[in-house]
Parts: C-alpha cells; structure tokens; sequence
C-alpha cells in the first residue's frame, strides 16, 4: 500500500513572523495518522527555522529547487549538496514555474533528478500540461515526455526513488482543479508507461495531484486509485486547510 502524501509548497511567500506562527500552528495542531507523510518547502532563507521546528514533530521538509552543480563559482546557486548536508529530505523539480520562467528545460530536470538520488535526496518530479496542450489534446504526449527524459537518464527502478507530481499548469493558482477522473486518467498513463518496463517501481512509486488543491476537493482526488496525495501551493499557506488536507487523506488510509 502507497503512503499518501500532502505536500506544501509555500512558493515565494513569507517573512519571519509568518513563518514562525505557521510553523508554532502546524506543530501545535499536527496529529500524525498511519500512512499519511507531510512536507513543507520554505523559501531559502527560513529553511533554517523550519528546520528548527519541524525537528522531531514527523513533518518532513524540503527544498523548492537545488542546482545539479556541486558546487563552485555560481552566484546565486543552491546545491543538492547543501541542501542535503543541511538535513532535507526533499527537492522539488521541474515546477512549471521553474520550467516556464527560470528556462528549466527536461535535459536540466533530469540531470538534478540524478543528483538528488546520488545525494540521498527525494526528489519530486512535478509534469504538467498547458491550458493549450490539453485543449489540442496533447496531454498525454506532454506528460509522458517529461517523465521519459528522467526515465532515460536514470532509469525506471530510480524514478520510483523519487515522488512524481502531475501539475497541469492551467490548475495552478487558479482556482479550477482537474476533476478527479481528469486526473486519474493521467496518473494512471504515467503508471502505465513505467510499468512498460518495470511493473514493481510502476506500483510503488507515489504520484501527487497538485494545481488548486484544498480541502474542499482532496478527499475527491485521494479517492481516486492512482492518486498518491498532493503538492499543495496557496492552501498551505494556513495551517488549518494544510491539516484539513492531510486529514482527507488519513479518513482514505
Ligand atoms: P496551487 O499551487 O495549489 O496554489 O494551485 C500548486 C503548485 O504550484 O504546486
């Protein structure tokens, strides 16, 4: 049986205070179930009080982003490295965000998903369509492509080492979620193409459902046989839908 995990992805959001009173409220409030796991992804900077007060409570946490290179004169870069020697247990890679704004191309996500396995790293690989894609109907083709070019580098058994998230980028911030069967049908695909050539990771590895998640409609998503959790963004900027959320899922375990 698959864990489900919820993940956080806080985003470019925060400061301080903010920080600190999510972090005291998720702690305060966090009841650990069987089968269900947490993450948190903090902006740089409050990695460190995350850290702190995460330690011990069973919620996990990790890095929204890390560079394949080691280590060196790149200004402005975080390595794998780091964040491992830092105590992560996640990365995230390959969010449309990164793919659409800071250039990440599939050669760039595969090569930092083979990092982050070769540092001890979770990585979790976010696919997704766009709003075009999916109307010309491409949606399949688009997905499978991105987790092809990871499959190709590593290998079907490591991708299951890591977290696959499908992200259609239209659902993202948006407020319109994918309908379960929309993304049963893609989760279900992607687990099809691995099992191709390695049934046993097609069946271990955890696929999440990301883009407009809350705790309205994630019990709908969990439901579903092939959705492994959620990579949750503005609804786990409060403690109280993140846990509603996590909480949707311990009634499905
Ligand atoms: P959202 O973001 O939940 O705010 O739509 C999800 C994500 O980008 O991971």
């Amino acid at each position: 049986m698959r864990k489900i995990l919820v993940l956080g992805n806080w985003k470019m959001n925060g400061c301080r205070q903010s920080v600190s009173d999510l972090l005291s409220d998720l702690v305060r409030r966090f009841k650990p179930s069987v089968g269900v796991e947490l993450a948190v992804f903090p902006p740089y900077p409050y990695l460190y009080q995350v850290q702190t007060a995460l330690a011990a409570t069973g919620i996990s946490w990790g890095s929204q982003s890390a560079s394949e290179t080691l280590a060196g004169a790149y200004t402005g870069e975080t390595s794998m490295a780091m964040v491992a020697d830092f105590g992560a247990t996640y990365v995230l890679l390959g969010h449309s965000e990164r793919r659409m704004l800071f250039g990440e191309t599939d050669a760039i996500v595969a090569k930092r998903f083979k990092v982050a396995l070769e540092h001890g790293l979770k990585p979790v690989l976010c696919v997704g369509e766009t709003l075009q894609q999916r109307e010309s109907g491409t949606t399949l083709a688009t997905v499978c492509q991105q987790l092809q070019s990871v499959i190709d580098l590593v290998g079907t058994g490591a991708v299951a080492r890591g977290v696959l998230a499908y992200e259609p980028v239209w659902a993202i911030g948006t407020g319109l979620t994918a309908t379960p069967q929309q993304a049963q049908d893609v989760h279900q695909a992607m687990r099809r193409q691995l099992a191709a050539t390695d049934s046993k990771a097609a069946a271990t590895l955890q696929i999440l459902y990301g883009g407009s998640v809350t705790d309205a409609n994630a019990y709908d998503l969990f439901n579903q046989p092939d959705i492994d959790g959620a990579l949750v963004g503005s609804a786990s900027l409060k403690a109280d839908t993140f846990l509603a959320i996590s909480r949707s899922a311990a009634i499905i375990q």
